[in-house]
């Protein structure tokens, strides 16, 4: 019973053979799999009238801010094409942002890239805003971008402290499955 039998190839049940051929398929396919990267623009505003950022709430008595543990932002950025502002517009990133961790380090973030045309990206994580480059992933999307996967850094490439305004660059890099 337990010595084993030698078992060619064409001798296999065909059941397993066709498990065999499903897991070849779907390595071949796996290995198909691309990576896309776009690059883009955030226009954030967050003083004044105009502001594209804005503080909601926060922990009572304690100043609302980034590096203030508890404060709760909305967000939407115009996202355009190049850095220039007045660039072609593409789209919106619209969403949330908590001051996360006590420390004063960490923001939360969980936006939405609302493109002009309809499809979306939904981005989530932490925004180490002390790092140079902020990484936070891309968890899903919408219309083209539907089963996206992957992650965007972001580099505040210009910063105007008189009015709060930054130019933000976005590199996303995401596979589609
Ligand atoms: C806000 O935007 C409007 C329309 O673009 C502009 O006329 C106004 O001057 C802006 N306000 C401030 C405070 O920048
Ligand atoms: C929509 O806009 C985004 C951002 O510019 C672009 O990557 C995408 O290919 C466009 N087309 C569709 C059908 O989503
Ligand atoms: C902006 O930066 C300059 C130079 O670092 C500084 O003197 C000024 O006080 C800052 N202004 C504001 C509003 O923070």
């Amino acid at each position: 019973m337990a010595s084993s039998r030698p078992v060619k190839l064409m001798s296999l049940p065909s059941p397993l053979l066709l498990v065999l051929v499903l897991m070849l398929t779907s390595l071949a396919k796996a290995q198909r799999l691309t990576e896309t990267i776009t690059e883009f623009y955030l226009q954030d505003l967050a003083s004044g009238s105009n502001a594209t950022v804005i503080p909601i709430t926060g922990i009572k008595n304690k100043p609302l801010s980034f590096t203030s543990f508890g404060t709760i932002f909305a967000l939407d950025d115009p996202i355009t094409v190049t850095p220039d502002k007045s660039s072609t517009e593409i789209g919106r990133a619209q969403g949330i942002m908590v001051a996360s961790s006590l420390s004063g380090s960490n923001v939360h973030v969980s936006m939405s890239f609302a493109f002009s045309n309809g499809s979306s990206l939904e981005i989530q994580g932490t925004s180490r805003q002390f790092e140079r480059y902020k990484e936070l992933s891309v968890v899903s999307g919408t219309g083209n971008f539907r089963y996206a996967r992957g992650y965007a850094t972001l580099e505040s490439i210009y910063y105007d402290n008189r009015t709060s305004y930054s130019i933000i660059r976005c590199t996303t890099r995401i596979i589609l499955s």
